[in-house]
């Protein structure tokens, strides 16, 4: 009982500071396209925003406040795009949507395309996100925070569901995998690890295409923080080598930076 009020109390300072919590809770049992992962509750991971160029998803990317998107650099955002939020099913026009423009975009001048190292894009809104039940910001990690590995941990996204399917996914997916430390990574992918990046999964499931851009979050103090964007990883979604996300907490000098001085 004392635990359950700690963790409501917890949940309600974070909802003070107003990120990452869903107002429409996501569900989290039974968790095990992405590959292996399941339908998400619609609404519930309201950061996740969808990033389209003639209609059609190419990337993810996750509302860190009501200006601003934050994607993976090899996702190659132009201003021509743009940000859904507030999207569930991608066939569907049920949904609360909204279709935002882009002002600007800042990619990390560090991103490297061959090393895929510093894979980060700040989007900044022509006009700003309004917040509404499925669509509210992530929260951030703090600056060269870490995280053990076995931190559980989820991602989400319309990625393909297997690496030869012709589309991506219509419905968000989630699925829940463990973060690995970088030498348990390096195992898999040597020295192709650097400090910006950090991995998640070979647990049965795998980010996958049309996953890129969007999050890897971990739940501290009631509250979802961003701690990678999804990057590169197995060319055939193998879900029993790990995915390779941008590392947030090293990022952020330089996302602190691009906020302040734009
Ligand atoms: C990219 O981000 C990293 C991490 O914050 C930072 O050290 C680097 O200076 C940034 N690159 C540029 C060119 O701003």
């Amino acid at each position: 009982m004392a635990f359950l009020q700690l963790l409501s109390c917890l949940a309600f300072v974070a909802a003070a500071s107003g990120c990452g919590v869903p107002a429409i809770e996501p569900s989290l049992s039974g968790l095990s396209r992405i590959v292996n992962g399941k339908d998400a509750v619609p609404g519930s991971w309201p950061w996740q925003v969808s990033l389209q160029r003639g209609g059609s998803h190419f990337c993810g990317g996750s509302l860190i406040s009501e200006n601003w998107v934050v994607t993976a650099a090899h996702c190659s955002v132009s201003t021509t795009d743009k940000v859904v939020a507030g999207e569930f099913n991608l066939n569907s026009d049920e949904d609360n949507i909204q279709v935002l423009s882009i002002a600007k975009v800042f990619k990390n001048k560090s991103y490297n395309s061959f090393t895929i190292s510093n894979d980060i894009t700040l989007l900044k809104l022509a006009t700003p996100a309004r917040f509404q039940n499925n669509v509210s910001p992530v929260c951030l990690p703090s600056a060269h925070e870490d995280f053990p590995s076995g931190t559980p941990a989820v991602t989400t996204g319309w990625g393909k569901t297997k690496y030869y399917a012709l589309r991506v996914a219509d419905k968000l997916q989630q699925a829940a995998l463990p973060l690995l430390s970088n030498d348990e990574c390096k195992q898999f992918w040597d020295s192709k690890i650097k400090d910006t990046m950090i991995c998640a999964g070979a647990s049965g499931v795998s980010s996958c295409m049309g996953d890129s851009g969007g999050p890897l979050v971990i739940l501290k103090n009631g509250a979802w923080n961003l701690v990678g964007i999804v990057s590169w990883g197995s060319s055939v979604c193998s879900t029993s080598t790990p995915a390779v996300y941008a590392r947030v907490a090293e990022l952020l000098p330089w996302i602190e930076e691009t906020l302040a001085n734009n």
